[in-house]
């Protein structure tokens, strides 16, 4: 598997398994397929309510705790700095291990400074190798790298062959984070899957549409972590690191950039009046 290297020198695996609405009580049994199909880099959050099925996955399957890259986050509900820091607690336990490999702010909602303050905290003392932010857009990254000790090492962003949020990748280059793409298969809307651009490129590598966009997300140097609940797609999914696309294929690919940003605006009435129904804040 191909590496990225942050900036503290951690090197983390291109790809990984997203567990975004896989539910707790199917969380093992699918974490334990994708360690199966290759994958080792796992990405949980404390929203998503699966981190012990993460956990018991990883125990079980006999590789030690240091072949894995464990990303996990922290929810709004938890924001500011003492809240974080039992979440970072919490999220451990749960996830069976005595450090995570990365752990990022989820959103950049509540006392959020505060938050990010933990996960200073929590690397200082060893109990995360890396951190960072996520779904933070150019105010928000420009004023948190502006105030913080330590630069976000990561911010995950929406980010695939429709967005590919070279505004952001840009910005970020000064100050040396990576991004990691969530939605890297854009959640299969507007026909990811079955594009024809993708599929005509994969055709030459005997590869398919799906493959071709991750793959170009990776010859990016972004670090992707698509989601499947089925082995066969898990395995289709990471079998990408046995082609690479010419400049020129990459080029047409990149022509694909139709929303640089995304489609999650978590600054849009509609979002934030979800947040005030559900009381999230
Ligand atoms: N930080 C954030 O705010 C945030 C937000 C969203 C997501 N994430 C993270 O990013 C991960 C990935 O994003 P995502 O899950 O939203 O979207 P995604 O990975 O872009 O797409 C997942 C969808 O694609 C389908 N799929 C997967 N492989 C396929 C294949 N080879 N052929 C056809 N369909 C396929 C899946 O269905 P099946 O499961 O039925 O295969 C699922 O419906 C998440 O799981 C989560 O870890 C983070």
């Amino acid at each position: 598997m191909d590496t990225i290297k942050l900036y503290n020198g951690v090197e983390m695996p291109v790809l990984g398994y997203g567990l975004y609405k896989v539910g707790p009580e199917e969380a093992e049994t699918r974490v334990s397929e994708a360690i199966r199909a290759g994958y080792r880099l796992i990405d949980t959050a404390r929203f998503y309510g699966n981190e012990e099925g993460v956990g018991a996955a990883i125990a079980k399957s006999g590789i030690p705790r240091e072949e894995f890259f464990i990303v996990t986050k922290i929810w709004i509900n938890h924001s500011g700095e003492e809240k974080a820091y039992a979440s970072i607690h919490e999220s451990l336990k749960k996830l069976g291990t005595s450090y995570a490999d990365l752990i990022l702010v989820h959103q950049p909602f509540g006392d959020y400074y505060g938050t990010y303050r933990a996960l200073e905290r929590a690397l200082e003392e060893g109990l995360t190798k890396s951190i960072g932010v996520s779904n933070f857009y150019p105010d928000r990254f420009y004023d948190l790298v502006s105030h913080c000790k330590v630069i976000p090492m990561i911010n995950q962003l929406e980010t695939n062959v429709f967005c590919q949020q070279t505004g952001m990748r840009e910005l970020m280059k000064e100050y040396g984070t990576k991004v990691m793409a969530w939605a890297p298969m854009a959640q299969g809307k507007d026909n990811f899957h079955d594009n024809e651009v993708l599929a005509g490129i994969g055709r030459t590598y005997n590869k398919t549409a799906t493959q071709t966009g991750l793959r170009f997300l990776v010859q990016e140097g972004i670090a992707a972590i698509p989601k499947s609940s089925r082995f066969e797609r898990m395995k289709e999914n990471i079998e990408i690191f046995d082609f690479r696309l010419s400049e020129e294929e990459m080029n047409i690919i990149r022509q694909m950039n139709v929303m640089d940003t995304g489609t999650r605006d978590y600054t849009s009435l509609p979002y934030v009046t979800r947040l005030i129904n559900q009381k999230a804040l």
